[in-house]
């Protein structure tokens, strides 16, 4: 069979990664106790990969890659908390990795919440990734990729933008907008990424990903979630279908010289302007170095 030789709206993470063969790899990947996560672990292992799976603690993690049958680590990993994640990243040193999926996220919170004085949503679904993806990538492996989970929802954020004045959410909250800003701010990191990688002549890639609209526990804070997604019902993916994308991302090998890039529905893409905007890019990286650096 050719490798991942179908690719489209409706295959399944096991249909584009059929016939690629991962044995002897190791794969990171956030938010590996629930939905897209738990499926790409699932998968990816399926075609021999090992897996490092983070959660918020290490029971979860162990607890899924259990009830998976998965062949894998278990590694405690808050996003909201940048000791549990410098702690994940140290547990990790020195250990060969062939690919990050930095998955995990939250979506919508209804009110204004903080970490570390900066709007949850930005600072769990960026900043915290921002860490712990950065503190790994020397271990990752020439050929190694990096697949960060953005979203269409990155559009939401588009007449703000990044608002970085507003990274803390007081001037105006508005849970979509938010939501989008860091599901933006993914993209964008993914693109510098793979600038560095370029710059530094390294044969590694990262690139974003929409995954398509998915029931999974995400929707946790929405207020009526059944509603939404009835209304997105003609759009709707499984989670099978769901985590297509980032696994294809991850692993295909007609993708083995794209960064940098946007996809969905396991293609190309392109995302807003404000999204393949380098200045904006180097402006994310800097703000995110500077706040880490002081926590
Ligand atoms: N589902 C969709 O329709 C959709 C659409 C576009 C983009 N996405 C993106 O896809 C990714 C996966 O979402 P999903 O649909 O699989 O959602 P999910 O089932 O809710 O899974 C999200 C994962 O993130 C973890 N997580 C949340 N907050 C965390 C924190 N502070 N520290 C560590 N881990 C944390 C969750 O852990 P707990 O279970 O412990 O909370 C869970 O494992 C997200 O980045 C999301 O933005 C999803």
């Amino acid at each position: 069979m050719v490798a991942g030789s179908i690719a489209q709206f409706h295959s399944t993470a096991e249909a584009v990664t059929a016939g690629i063969d991962l044995t002897g790899t190791t794969w990171v990947i956030t938010g590996v106790n629930s939905g897209l996560g738990r499926e790409s672990a699932r998968v990816l292992s399926l075609r021999g990969a090992h897996i490092i799976g983070l959660a918020r603690s290490e029971a979860n993690a162990q607890a899924a890659l259990t009830e998976l049958g998965v062949e894998g680590t278990a590694i405690a990993c808050e996003l909201s908390d940048l000791t549990s994640v410098r702690a994940a990243a140290a547990a990790l040193k020195g250990r060969p990795l062939h690919g990050i999926m930095a998955n995990a996220g939250i979506m919508a919170l209804p009110s204004l919440v903080q970490t570390h004085g900066i709007e949850q949503q930005l600072f769990v679904n960026h900043v915290g990734h921002f860490v712990l993806v950065n503190s790994l990538l020397p271990d990752l492996q020439p050929g190694g990729r990096v697949v960060v989970l953005s979203s269409e929802a990155h559009r939401m954020a588009d007449s703000h933008g990044l608002e970085l004045d507003n990274a803390h959410g007081q001037d105006s909250y508005h849970a979509w907008r938010m939501y989008g800003r860091s599901k933006l701010a993914n993209i964008l990191y993914a693109r510098s990424l793979a600038r560095q990688f370029e710059l530094e002549g390294q044969a590694k890639t990262a690139n974003a990903v929409h995954p398509g609209v998915i029931r999974t526990r995400l929707a946790r804070h929405v207020p009526n979630p059944d509603r939404m997604f009835d209304r997105l019902k003609k759009i709707e993916k499984t989670v099978a279908q769901g985590a297509a994308t980032q696994c294809y991302a991850a692993t295909h090998p007609s993708l083995a010289q794209t960064s940098g890039r946007y996809l969905s529905d396991c293609a190309l893409t392109e995302p807003i302007a404000a999204a393949i905007d380098d200045a904006q890019a180097d402006a994310l990286w800097a703000w995110t170095e500077a706040l880490v650096a002081r926590i």
